[in-house]
């Protein structure tokens, strides 16, 4: 499977390492794991890791053979669960992360609110960032609005929304979007977001087959067309993480205060 956003992935959790958000021995949960997540986590030191996803044996997460990305002997536990109901109580883990998931939910809001819920300190998503560019290449055929590759490497019967066999529509989100998602999920509360974003045309995941193929064979100009983008317009990055700071959370001024 291609690394769509796994550099970014690598690069938030060793800047909340360096930055001490991040212990290495907190408590992990990964939602939507698979060997990719085992390899990133392992890579940048997280001991403590559950990984979760709703099919944790399909082609695309192959955690059930016991085994970490590396066929070492795992450190970690796995755990089957539907991202849109957690079996876990409020704040049972330090983190919540995830990687490439949220748009194969049937309601990814849903599924960011069990993210969020059972996160004591933090939630990190990787995703793909809404824009007009994106939405241009979206129209133009040059990237998917349903993602059709993952259900062909699952068979035809899973790897689509909530692992089944339809392919999932590609919800890209925007930093507005994530704000007030976030402002919904708990009102009580100003919650601070970090957002990180960058061009990586290319490895989209949800590219179309005339798109890849174009790319083939040109990585040297994609080499350069992201490096230009990212100088002019990194905001408006295809690849797109946020943090949920829940642990720099204020309470709202007027909770409390008698109306
Ligand atoms: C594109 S894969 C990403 C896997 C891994 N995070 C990575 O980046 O390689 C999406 C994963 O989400 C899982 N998934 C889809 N719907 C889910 C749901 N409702 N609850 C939990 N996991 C789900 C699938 O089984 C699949 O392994």
């Amino acid at each position: 499977m291609a690394d769509a956003g796994g550099g970014t992935y690598a690069a938030i959790l060793t800047d909340l390492l360096d930055r001490g958000v991040i212990a290495r021995d907190d408590a992990i949960l990964v939602q939507f794991a698979g060997a990719f997540d085992e390899a990133v986590t392992a890579r940048v030191g997280l001991t403590r890791c559950t990984f979760s996803n709703l099919a944790p044996d399909s082609p695309s997460s192959r955690l059930a053979d016991g085994h970490g990305a590396d066929g070492r002997a795992p450190l970690r536990s796995v755990s089957r669960a539907d991202a849109h109901r957690m079996p876990y109580a409020d704040a049972s883990f330090d983190h919540v992360i995830g990687h490439a998931g949220l748009h194969h939910c049937s309601r990814p809001h849903q599924a960011l609110h069990e993210m969020y819920r059972i996160a004591r300190h933090t939630v990190v998503a990787v995703e793909n960032q809404d824009s007009p560019l994106m939405r241009l290449a979206c129209s133009l055929g040059l990237a998917g609005v349903y993602e059709h590759d993952a259900v062909a490497d699952g068979g035809g019967t899973t790897g689509g929304v909530d692992g089944t066999g339809t392919p999932n529509h590609v919800y890209r989100w925007t930093r507005h979007e994530v704000r007030k998602t976030v402002a919904s999920f708990d009102p009580g509360h100003a919650v601070p977001i970090e957002f990180h974003s960058r061009w990586l045309i290319g490895s989209d995941r949800a590219l179309t087959a005339s798109m890849r193929s174009a790319v083939g064979g040109r990585e040297r100009v994609i080499g350069l067309l992201n490096g230009g983008l990212n100088t002019v317009a990194r905001r408006q990055g295809n690849i797109f993480g946020f943090t949920v700071r829940k642990d720099l959370a204020v309470a709202q001024p007027w909770v409390g205060v008698p109306a």
